[in-house]
């Protein structure tokens, strides 16, 4: 794995600074999203929905909901009974319940916040937990997939939509040198924060890739762990079965 001019240590998450990062960047963050991936964010998150398979009895969990945009995907795409969409950053659900207060769908929508390591929820409550672009900030991903392994139903699905690692070698080339040039900038311009891109970056250089992280779902105690790369890789979506 290239970690071209990144300490190890810069990617690593801790509760204090993924908090402080995402508090700052809260009103920058949609922006950021939609001009880094060029667009193309919706369509990842567009095929999550549908690798959830959602009915319109499902009560899902978004976890690490951000500014919403999962779970306002999983609302209008999926149509399931409830989404309840959690984060540990108030300025970024802040912006989330914004998006849900225009939502006219059938699908009731709540908020509340949760660290993804510790979920106060009962057990066998859900029968599907999401996640977008949040495992990777976690410092203790073993904690995350224990507690989600916890509170779904069996048979329930965990459908984890995170940033992974081009199988194409030249490809993965390019990306990496995309990633480290052009992402620290356009946070800069976006945010005036390169320190908090830089930290982005080299989060996505260390995360494990495909087949490591299925490995982890299924120490967790998942029967069934499958993805799909999208993008090239760029992302991957998981599905782990409880
Ligand atoms: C990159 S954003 C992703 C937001 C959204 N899911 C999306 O698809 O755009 C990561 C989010 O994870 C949240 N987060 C990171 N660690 C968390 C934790 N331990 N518990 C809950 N939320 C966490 C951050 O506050 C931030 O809102």
């Amino acid at each position: 794995m290239t970690t071209r001019a990144s300490g190890r240590d810069n990617g690593r998450p801790t509760t204090e600074r993924v908090q402080s990062i995402f508090a700052t960047l809260a009103p920058d963050y949609d922006r950021f999203n939609k001009l880094s991936s060029l667009g193309v964010d919706r369509s990842w998150r567009k095929r999550t929905v549908s690798m959830a398979r959602l009915n319109r009895n499902s009560v899902v969990l978004d976890l690490a909901a951000g500014t919403g945009d999962l779970t306002m995907a999983l609302a209008e795409q999926g149509k399931p009974a409830s989404v309840l969409s959690t984060d540990f950053v108030p300025e970024m659900l802040d912006v989330a319940r914004e998006k849900a207060a225009a939502y006219k769908g059938p699908t009731r929508i709540d908020f509340t916040a949760a660290d993804a390591q510790d979920l106060p929820f009962e057990d066998e409550s859900f029968d599907v937990v999401t996640i977008g672009f949040g495992v990777r900030n976690l410092p203790d991903r073993a904690a995350n997939f224990r507690e989600v392994h916890r509170v779904l139903k069996p048979g329930g699905r965990y459908v984890v939509l995170e940033m992974s690692r081009p199988p194409f070698v030249p490809f993965r080339a390019v990306y990496h040198s995309y990633l480290h040039n052009v992402i620290p900038a356009i946070g800069d311009k976006v945010t005036g924060r390169r320190d908090s891109f830089e930290y982005l970056r080299d989060s996505i250089l260390q995360f494990p890739g495909q087949v490591a992280l299925a490995g982890e779902l299924h120490k967790a105690g998942f029967r069934e762990v499958t993805w799909r790369n999208l993008t090239f890789g760029i992302v991957a979506v998981h599905v782990a079965v409880k």
